[in-house]
């Protein structure tokens, strides 16, 4: 499925050539500017502001207003990018151009500007047209409309290696994004534990300096995963676990260690949830996605540091040998758990995961995680919970975070909560106070299992699916964090 949007780098613009010519356009004091603009009738240099109102076209990020459309000779399309200097602007013009284009072939016209830089600036647009193309479906009669191909380039053509550069980077982020919308989107029937890991270890197989492995049952049985061998209990399908790094050329600066839930499908197991609140749960396993298929353009994007991805895969489901409340498991690292209800079975195979992770001694463990309805609650669709032990790597994170257009919202952990998991039995429950802080009561849990490591959680429960298409979302698995955890590990 993904994308068949093809992107190049337009070097001589015959702009005759193209059904639709498109352009930014800047909100300043002085109008509606059109950076780069030639003051031609295709590219004009300013938008008339008696027009533009009169089409309520105001220039704000990814507005698009037809300038100019004729019997022949392609259509001239203006968008919006708000003041032109962040990534994000760039990226909804790259997705506005993908959804307002008229015809087959479309030529987006770039400025030169200070900020965003071109390179960065073609990475935007590229990585906004391929995600906003991005599709998914199983109809037997999926008819192919839409954009073909995209040129971006500069008003005088030119060679311009920096542009190169940004385009081919943009496409590694949006192969990576696709993958792990794929994957999310898939029927959870389809997309087990067996057919992620497969599909996985396929996608790093053609990645380079990457290797991976895949853990099977015995291989869970005998590293002593018992959070992992739990949860997957109560399901006719075998759980995996894929252990993946990237190193990169010469000295590494850091290793980093990324962590995915992978529930394929979260019925909640005997504590059932209730029809409405499955229909979903095929997004569960969208932490696993992300952090393999951030694993997958590490080196397309140049990151130093040394990176693994671990994603523990299993479905959660209510069958004959499935675990029930009351039971206790006991984690790789030794932590015995006492399993209070059934369906907080995230942070269960994520108690291995990051035991594995610590036992790497990496310089920084990040998690991710639709991990509890909580945040859904406290943060909504938009923004994901951001939780961690180190300041400097929960305010790395947040920046890259608005880098990306992925707002994260950090969350305390609260000491004095560590009460609402303390087990009569065991060393830890795995539910919290009833109705009290459940995003920060499962952080504080995942958090027993990272010793001193620095440490982050991203609980993407609400913004790992988007309700509708608009910009460069389209309805279904978004990969929320992704491109964040890509702007981080680039940073490093
Ligand atoms: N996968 C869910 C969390 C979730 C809920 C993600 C809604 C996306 C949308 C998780 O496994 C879960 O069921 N969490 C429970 C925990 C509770 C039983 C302590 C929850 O949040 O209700
Ligand atoms: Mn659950
Ligand atoms: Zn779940």
């Amino acid at each position: 499925m993904t994308t068949t949007l093809k992107i190049a780098v337009a070097e001589n613009v015959d702009l005759a050539s193209y059904d639709t010519i498109a352009f930014g356009v800047f909100t300043s004091d002085a109008g509606l500017e059109v950076p780069g603009g030639d003051g031609s009738d295709a590219i004009p240099s300013i938008i008339d502001t008696a027009f533009a109102k009169r089409h309520h076209f105001e220039a704000k990020k990814g507005q698009t207003l037809v300038i100019r459309q004729e019997q022949e000779g392609p259509t001239v399309l203006a968008v919006g990018c708000g003041d032109g200097s962040s990534q994000e602007n760039w990226r909804h013009v790259g997705a506005s151009v993908v959804r307002s284009s008229v015809g087959r072939r479309a030529l987006l016209l770039l400025p030169i500007l200070e900020t965003p830089a071109t390179g960065v600036l073609g990475e935007a647009v590229t990585t906004g047209a391929l995600l906003a193309s991005y599709s998914y479906s199983v109809r037997s009669d999926d008819p192919h409309e839409g954009l073909e191909s995209l040129d971006v380039g500069f008003v005088n053509g030119g060679e311009n290696p920096e542009l190169l550069v940004g385009v081919a980077a943009g496409i590694a982020v949006a192969h990576a994004v696709s993958f792990a919308r794929d994957m999310v989107n898939e029927f959870p029937s389809s997309m087990t534990p067996t057919k992620l890991a497969e599909e996985a270890t396929t996608l790093l197989s053609s990645a380079q300096r990457v290797t991976s492995e895949v853990w099977e049952l015995e291989r869970i049985k005998d590293e002593k995963l018992g959070g992992l061998l739990g949860v997957a209990r109560g399901s006719h399908q075998d759980p995996r676990l894929v252990v993946a790094t990237y190193s990169p050329e010469g000295t590494p600066t850091h290793h980093v260690v990324l962590v995915g839930k992978g529930v394929t499908f979260d019925s909640g197991g005997l504590s059932l949830k209730t029809a409405g609140g499955m229909t979903t749960m095929k997004t569960d396993m969208t932490g696993a996605a992300v952090v393999l298929g951030a694993l997958s353009a590490c080196h397309d994007l140049g990151v130093r540091a040394t990176v693994t991805a671990i994603a523990p895969m299993t479905e959660n489901m209510p069958g004959g040998e499935a675990i029930k409340p009351g039971d206790v498991l006991i984690a790789r690292n030794g932590t015995t758990i006492e399993v209070l209800n059934t369906d907080a079975e995230g942070r269960l195979i994520l108690a291995d995961g990051l035991s594995l992770a610590v036992e790497m001694k990496p310089d920084a463990i990040i998690d991710v995680a639709t991990l509890t309805g909580a945040a859904v609650v406290a943060l909504g669709t938009g923004v994901a919970g951001l939780l961690s032990n180190n300041d400097e790597l929960a305010q790395s994170l947040d920046e890259a975070g608005k880098l990306a257009g992925e707002p994260l919202w950090r969350l305390p952990l609260v000491e004095e909560y560590e009460s609402h998991i303390k087990s009569e039995i065991a060393d830890i429950k795995n539910i919290g106070a009833p109705g009290e802080a459940g995003t920060i009561s499962a952080a504080l849990f995942l958090q027993r299992f990272v010793d001193e490591t620095p440490w982050a959680h991203l609980d993407i429960a609400g913004p790992a699916r988007s309700e509708k298409t608009s910009g460069y979302l389209v309805k279904g698995g978004t990969a929320f964090s992704l491109r964040t955890i890509l702007s981080y590990l680039r940073s490093l």
